[in-house]
């Protein structure tokens, strides 16, 4: 087996290819100065099975153009499949038409994976699980949440004073798995509605708050959420809770997407820490105090396997 990375997250690509104990291949990857990018496989790589892993974040144009050309470039070099390793798939959430007119970004990406001849798909916490059905080749979409489990069990906040909360409906069966996950933890959603315009909320309720066993108010919130963007869910979420009585929250999201100013509203929210993945390479700039990258390159190297 060979394994590639795109320049979307090295970091991450290196550290899967060193749980699998395998060395990355060498790729060139030159940028001309109009920035066209031409992709080179160096090795010999005839009926080998191949690995290419490439976060399509931002600039997720440009990310996807890169991982086109790679896989093209591994195809003509003559290998027997390949496998696309996407931790976070960019236009995921354009996966239908919110409006007439609307193109459906989504399935464009999907297409043309599937026509340069990626054969399989690796990927972590789609937006939405329907998101596998519309591919025509084997999606294997696994989910952060294990990688959180274990560090609220590190944390000690597996607790009767602790609760989790989805900051909207569609996270729901979100919540629900990291709860059995840990022994039923009790959990609340917040109803949250967005113009479908300007992406701005416009509404952000919660009504039921779960209980501790003496039946007063638990005082630790755990907000989970597949990914921050903006930062206009979770900033809010983490107000409307402390509004409520909440004493402390912390904020678990897989994928770091921080477009904006998103790491300067986190920093300064209401939340105690804010945890993500690798799934995103975060950069020193983006990177803030109170947040802590998780790694999920082992479950992707066992994925591989
Ligand atoms: C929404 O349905 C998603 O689950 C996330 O809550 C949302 O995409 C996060 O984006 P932002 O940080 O821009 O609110």
């Amino acid at each position: 087996m060979k394994i590639f990375s795109g320049t979307a997250n090295k970091d991450l690509a290196q550290k899967i290819a060193d749980a699998l104990h395998i060395p990355l291949s060498p790729l060139e990857i030159y940028v001309f100065p109009d920035e066209e990018k031409r992709v080179r496989v160096i090795d010999k790589i005839i009926d080998e099975d191949c690995v290419v892993v490439q976060s399509t974040s931002t600039p997720a144009d440009q990310n996807y153009m890169e991982l086109f050309f790679i896989v093209d470039a591994i195809k003509r070099s003559g290998a027997k499949s390949v496998t696309a390793v996407v931790p976070y798939l960019g236009y995921q959430r354009q996966d239908h038409i919110f409006r007439d007119g609307e193109a459906v970004s989504l399935e464009v990406i999907i297409e043309t994976l599937e026509a340069v001849g990626v054969n399989r798909l690796i990927t972590l916490d789609l937006h939405s699980i329907k998101i596998p059905e519309l591919f025509h080749i084997p999606v294997t979409h696994f989910s952060a949440l294990p990688v959180f489990a274990q560090e609220i069990k590190r944390a000690k906040w597996n607790d009767d004073n602790t609760f989790l909360v989805s900051p909207d409906m569609g996270g729901i069966r979100r919540i629900k798995k990291l709860s059995e996950m840990l022994s039923d933890m009790p959990f609340a959603a917040i109803e949250k509605d967005r113009d479908l315009i300007t992406g701005k909320i416009t509404k952000m309720e919660i009504s039921v708050l779960p209980k501790n066993k003496d039946g007063k108010a638990k005082k630790r919130a755990l907000i989970v959420d597949d990914m921050i963007s903006s930062g206009n869910t979770v900033v809010p979420a983490c107000e409307l809770l402390i509004k409520k009585g909440i004493g402390e929250i912390f904020v678990f999201a897989t994928h770091a997407v921080f477009s904006l100013n998103a790491p300067e509203l986190l920093e300064k929210s209401l939340a105690k820490k804010v945890f993500v993945t690798d799934t995103i390479n975060i950069p020193k700039e983006k990177r803030f105090e109170k947040l802590k990258v998780l790694s999920v390159a082992d479950m992707i190297a066992k994925e591989i396997r």
